[in-house]
């Protein structure tokens, strides 16, 4: 049974400040247990305020950077210094303003051909990451919300979204028109903590829905991690009780 906690912050910057106690402690925690603290992040603009809160010495001091290993939940299918790149987006907020070798940081390739960048991500889970039940498991896999209820790059209808094979599926987003890379559903599922991270009123209804019907359809609502800890970090815009 998952064990399930929310969170509920006054606003966006709230909501960040909320999310980097909680790295810092999930890396304190898991570093003095096991050495390693192994996380996935997330792209898109809401984590991004967590980003810059962890490069800021207030954070970054609290943390051992040369023990905590950064992967990508999903990437857009585009080279690393694309405007749209998961990978440049934290290069930017965090990496390039923190000591962590980068041995530790383990970008999916957006530039490769798809398959051949799924697969190869595969293989570093695979050398990486522990793995439970045979699947790679995560400490933490942090993850947004879409407004059409997608979290990483599982979007409604998609196939990355049924996968249950693959731990790493490459997906054509139609209305998005471009190529994404994705963890799947056994990977994020087999993880020792999920934090969703999610602002914004447009995402209210489907937070409600997600939170309170176990029968909803939306992508986010099958991230129940199996063995693990799932904690929704919402800024007030986005809950309603
Ligand atoms: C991405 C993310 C995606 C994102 C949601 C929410 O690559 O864009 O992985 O799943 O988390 O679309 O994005 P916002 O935080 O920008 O609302």
């Amino acid at each position: 049974m998952t064990e399930r906690q929310i969170i509920i912050c006054r606003d966006a910057p709230d909501l960040s400040r909320r999310a980097a106690e909680q790295f810092v402690a999930m890396a304190r925690q898991t570093l003095g247990a096991h050495g390693r603290f192994t996380v996935a992040l997330s792209g898109g603009s809401t984590p991004k305020g967590l980003y810059a809160l962890l490069a800021a010495a207030e954070f970054a001091s609290r943390i051992d950077w040369a023990r905590v290993h950064l992967f990508w939940g999903d990437e857009r299918c585009v080279p690393p210094d694309h405007p749209e790149s998961n990978y440049r987006m934290v290069q930017e907020a965090l990496l390039s303003k923190i000591e962590i070798p980068s041995a530790n940081v383990h970008r999916m390739t957006g530039e490769d051909e798809p398959a051949r960048a799924a697969a190869r991500y595969e293989g570093e889970l695979r050398q990486l990451l522990p793995l439970r039940s045979g699947v790679p498991s995560f400490d933490l896999i942090l993850l947004g919300l879409g407004e059409d209820g997608h979290t990483a790059s599982l979007f409604p209808g998609s196939a990355a979204l049924t996968e249950r094979a693959r731990w790493v599926a490459h997906t054509w987003v139609e209305k998005l028109d471009s190529h994404r890379l994705t963890l799947t559903i056994p990977v994020i599922n087999n993880a020792a903590q999920v934090s969703f991270l999610v602002s914004g009123a447009g995402k209210a209804a489907i937070v409600k829905e997600i939170l309170t019907d176990s029968a909803s359809r939306y992508p986010a609502a099958q991230i129940r991690p199996a063995h693990g800890r799932l904690c929704w970090i919402i800024s007030e815009d986005a809950y309603r009780p």
